[in-house]
């Protein structure tokens, strides 16, 4: 038959090279490996297409991050959820300890996962929670040095990044912090280059356009150094002070998992596909000779469960829907603690009660302080005219305020040793040099609720290292119905306290001079313990850095999901890289390390069947 112009035109439409849209359009039903989606699901599918005699098939859920203009704009990261067409729209259980609300629990629902809608921070975390994972797991290969070829795989040759070094040329490019209008601070060094590379796959940048507060947070933390140390780069191992954030960011476009590992340049691989808008509903195995199961095939929906697709993995499938939906999948697959399974009406195959327990998340409060300034980040929310200027000339040019994402200086900070709460609770943090709690400080927050007048300072306090533990369970048989998303956050009293302590060290700071006339009301008059921690119930809410889910454990351990290589315990078939794997969550924004064990659960991957 020959083609008529029409299903020319459809078929162009619906594929994009390796992409497609219709899981019709999709060439074949048989692959090597099988991956579902997410952050670490684009990293792993292009690596392994690096060999050109595999075959991967990347599925997911969500729609295409191509020309998304909101999540490829930095500054409006803010946008990108809640409740919206990129989100999966989940809210947690009613949460006990924070006056039984149910809080938004954001997710990226487009390739690249959470990278796609998340706010950019790059922070690795401290040495110490690497050697933790090592320790735990009993794999050297976990530990901080070992990781570092693939840390450095992720850093790259960002334009920015490289003219960093190059101080002089500050006004050209507007990367720099400049002198504010009130002070004068000369052109400092803002990070570390030698504990970069400048040749990976994922473009990281310094803030690319000065902010109104920049010169009185370093006033503050030259000031009042022996509280805030300043820190060049948190990113070195090292990571307490207080410091300027470095984003996922090139040349003032956001850089996800999706920009960055599935280019252009990569997608062309013949041996790549990718499938959008299929979501997994379950995994299936059979059992090989020794009985063990090996899981061999997916189930997706495209159409909202009216029909279901299979696809087969001749060698694994690997799930990387994160720390909410991969266990989700698993307990759909018949994975999970048999008895409540059973219960459910999920006819179990392979019994690992670990499967959505042990999940946390920090939670954090988001102080908004009203501030003397028209130029913050509110401004975008509420002045057309500006917004419409400045949008064209990040068009144009890619410069101007649009081109950062809203954080501009994380405090990484701990409670003092001695600290009374340490007599109650061990200390969670895996060593001296890792954070009990973090600053996050903005110049104004754009999003879907910036109100209509008035400009802020938002100084988010968390916890970082928090004790409370929840779980991600399902309540049917339906794939899908989402996760039952229960944070437990705040249910520890340590967490508690540690966040009251994080409140009011962000007041000390904001005691310098220099804020005096530029901070116009607080975000609550409370001051006593009391009054406070009603603050916090009625205001703490988790960082979307969801985590632990399906942690990875010793291969002897009696608990877990994943062993120290990441294959599920048990049976064959099966690996998760994301963020559900971390037995504990690392201390930092998670994206970074998600990054990081997502390269080297490639080599791992390599390991087991490039021969
Ligand atoms: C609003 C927000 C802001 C954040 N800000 C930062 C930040 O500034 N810095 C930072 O380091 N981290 C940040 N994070 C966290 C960071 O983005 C995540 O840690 C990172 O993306 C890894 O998450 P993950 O492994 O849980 O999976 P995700 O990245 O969430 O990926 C999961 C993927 O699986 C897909 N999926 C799920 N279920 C299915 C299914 N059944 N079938 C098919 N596909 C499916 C989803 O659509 C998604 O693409 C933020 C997160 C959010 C939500
Ligand atoms: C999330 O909610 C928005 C707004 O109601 C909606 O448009 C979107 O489709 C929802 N997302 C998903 C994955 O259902
Ligand atoms: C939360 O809900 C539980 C159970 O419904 C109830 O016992 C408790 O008093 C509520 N707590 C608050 C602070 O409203
Ligand atoms: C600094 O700039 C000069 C001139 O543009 C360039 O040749 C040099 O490579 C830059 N230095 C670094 C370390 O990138
Ligand atoms: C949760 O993690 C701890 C170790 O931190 C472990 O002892 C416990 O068994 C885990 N619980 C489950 C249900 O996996
Ligand atoms: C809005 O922005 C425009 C362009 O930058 C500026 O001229 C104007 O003064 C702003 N309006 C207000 C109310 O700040
Ligand atoms: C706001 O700042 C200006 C200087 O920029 C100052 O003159 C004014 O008094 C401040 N307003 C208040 C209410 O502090
Ligand atoms: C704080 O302000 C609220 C009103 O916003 C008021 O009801 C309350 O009494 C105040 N508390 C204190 C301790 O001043």
């Amino acid at each position: 038959m020959i083609p008529s112009p029409i299903t020319l035109i459809l078929f162009a439409s619906s594929c994009l090279g390796a992409m497609f849209t219709h899981s019709g359009d999709l060439p074949k039903r048989e692959y090597d490996f099988v991956v579902v989606a997410g952050a670490a699901g684009a990293v792993i599918a292009s690596r392994l297409t690096e060999n050109s005699r595999i075959s991967v098939l990347l599925l997911e859920a969500g729609g295409s991050n191509e020309n998304v203009l909101d999540s490829m704009v930095p500054a409006f990261a803010g946008l990108m959820a809640p409740g919206t067409i990129w989100d999966w729209n989940f809210t947690s259980t009613p949460q006990t300890a924070i006056n039984n609300r149910s809080v938004a629990a954001a997710r990226g629902f487009m390739l690249g996962g959470s990278t796609s809608i998340n706010f950019m921070v790059y922070t690795r975390g401290s040495a110490e929670d690497f050697d933790r994972y090592a320790e735990i797991t009993g794999d050297k290969g976990w530990s901080w040095d070992r990781l570092q070829p693939y840390i450095r795989k992720v850093r790259t040759a960002s334009a920015g990044a490289r003219l960093a070094l190059n101080f002089s040329s500050v006004p050209q490019n507007e990367r720099f912090l400049s002198p504010p209008r009130d002070q004068h601070i000369e052109p400092a060094p803002q990070f570390n280059p030698r504990v970069h590379s400048f040749n990976g796959i994922n473009t990281v940048s310094l803030e690319g356009f000065p902010k109104d507060i920049n010169g009185r947070v370093i006033q503050t933390v030259r000031d009042f150094h022996s509280d805030f140390p300043f820190n060049l780069d948190m990113n070195s191992g090292n990571h307490l002070g207080v410091g300027w954030v470095q984003a996922t960011v090139n040349k003032g476009v956001r850089s996800s998992s999706a920009i960055s590992y599935l280019a252009p340049s990569i997608m062309k691989r013949s041996n790549l596909h990718v499938l959008l808008n299929a979501r997994v509903t379950r995994a299936n195995g059979k059992p090989s000779k020794g009985g063990k199961l090996t899981f061999n095939s997916v189930q997706y929906t495209e159409n909202g469960g009216k029909t279901s697709q299979t696809v087969s993995a001749n060698k694994e499938i690997i799930l990387c829907a994160g720390a909410m939906m991969t266990p989700h999948i698993l307990l759909h697959s018949g994975i999970g603690d048999s008895p409540t399974l059973k219960a459910l009406g999920i006819p179990p195959v392979h019994h690992l009660p670990s499967v959505g327990q042990n999940f946390s998340d920090q939670p954090s409060l988001r102080n908004q302080w009203l501030v003397n300034s028209t130029d913050t980040q509110e401004t975008i929310a509420q002045n057309a005219t500006f917004t419409t200027e400045q949008l064209d000339r990040w068009r144009r040019t890619k410069t101007g305020p649009l081109v950062d994402p809203p954080n501009s200086f994380l405090g990484w900070l701990r409670l003092p040793d001695k600290a009374a709460i340490f007599q109650r609770f061990r200390d969670p943090t895996p060593g001296p040099r890792t954070a009990h709690f973090e600053f996050i400080i903005a110049n104004g927050l754009l999003s879907r609720s910036t109100p209509a007048t008035g400009n802020f300072l938002r100084f988010g306090t968390a916890v970082v290292q928090p004790i409370s533990r929840g779980s991600v369970s399902i309540k049917s048989t339906n794939p899908l119905d989402p996760p039952v998303i229960d944070y437990r956050l705040l249910t520890s009293e340590y967490d508690v306290v540690v966040l009251r302590e994080a409140f009011r060290r962000s007041n000390q700071f904001l005691s310098h001079p220099v804020w005096k006339d530029y901070l116009l009301k607080p975000p609550t008059n409370a001051t006593t313990d009391e009054e406070i921690d009603l603050y916090i119930r009625a205001n703490a809410g988790p960082m979307n850095h969801p985590v632990g889910s399906c942690s990875m454990s010793s291969r002897s351990a009696k608990y877990g999901v994943v062993d120290p290589d990441l294959k599920v315990k048990g049976v064959d078939g099966l690996r998760i890289v994301d963020a559900s794997i971390f037995p504990v969550t690392p201390t930092a924004h998670t994206q970074a390390p998600v990054y990081i064990i997502a390269e080297r659960a490639a080599d791992l991957i390599k390991a087991t069947w490039w021969h």
